[in-house]
């Protein structure tokens, strides 16, 4: 078995791929060869977003691959700063047209707040407006316009808040998650209740390439820096998202299928990253 052709149960029945294509920051018009260039590497699962501003670019792609559709599983998400029912069903409308592949595999929320408050001390926690949205996003499950329904940047006051007041449980919270960074109290939370955690920005965005440590480590397992990195997301059991727009990157993140030993594992949880 290869990490790229297993999948996680979500707690709704359904099955998603291990590992996604990320696509965050790449241009509409690079998105099309990118994920033709990722289904050909096989991949079987792509993340976009309303905010990316590529779904037709996605779609696209998609399509130009000549995939089954029932053989992809596509993600994409309500944006952040849509924090009401009207809002929420405007914006899932718009990406069924823009990705124009008949249905979203799963939807998220893309952030619990507007960004400009995320990071905000003391901004408001938009728990009624989340449910709003949510309410939407249920709607459209009901529907058979969406398949699963998730989160994303969600912390656990946040998963609660739409755990108990929801009708349909969330399967997924996408967070930033890679070695240095792994959010262990929402993390541990998401797991121990069955919701899959997935790792955006594997790679820190690409900061954690050039990091001596990981360059030493990568060297000893005969691997990059990137596949090393992916790796450790995926035995921290959670799901890579790892974005090239690069064909040889897209293709070497999928060679990920060997095993960081036990105390290596132990010293990349320990690393810090500046
Ligand atoms: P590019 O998109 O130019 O191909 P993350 O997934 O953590 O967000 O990181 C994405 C960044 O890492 C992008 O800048 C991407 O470059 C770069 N990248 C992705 N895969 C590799 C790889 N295998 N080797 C080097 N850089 C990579």
């Amino acid at each position: 078995m290869s990490a790229l052709t297993e999948h996680f149960r979500l707690t709704d029945g359904r099955s998603i791929p291990k590992i996604g294509f990320g696509t965050w920051q790449t241009p509409d018009d690079v998105a099309p060869e990118a994920v033709r260039t990722a289904i050909e590497a096989g991949y079987t699962h792509i993340d976009t977003a309303r905010a990316y501003e590529n779904e037709a670019g996605v779609g696209t792609g998609l399509r130009a691959a000549g995939i089954a559709r029932e053989h992809v599983f596509v993600t994409t998400k309500v944006p952040a700063q849509f924090k009401s029912y009207d809002e929420a069903k405007a914006a899932i409308d718009t990406s069924l047209k823009e990705l124009d592949l008949g249905y979203i595999d799963l939807l998220l929320i893309h952030a619990p707040k507007p960004w400009p408050q995320m990071f905000t001390d003391g901004a408001p926690r938009y728990f009624d407006e989340n449910l709003d949205v949510w309410l939407a996003m249920e709607k459209a499950y009901a529907r058979g316009d969406v398949r699963s329904l998730g989160v994303s940047n969600f912390d656990v006051a946040d998963i609660q808040n739409i755990t108990s007041r929801g009708d349909v449980a969330p399967v997924v919270n996408q967070i930033r998650f890679h070695v240095g960074h792994t959010q262990p109290a929402v993390t541990a939370y998401c797991q121990s209740h069955g919701i899959v955690v997935e790792a955006y920005s594997p790679l820190g965005t690409g900061k954690l390439l050039g990091q001596p440590d990981l360059v030493a480590m990568a060297a000893r397992y005969d691997v990059s820096v990137a596949q090393l990195c992916i790796r450790y997301t995926l035995q921290k059991d959670t799901l890579p998202l790892p974005k090239s727009t690069h064909a040889e990157f897209i293709r070497a993140n999928t060679q990920v299928d060997f095993l960081i030993a036990d105390a290596d594992m132990a010293t990349l949880d320990a690393l810090t990253v500046s």
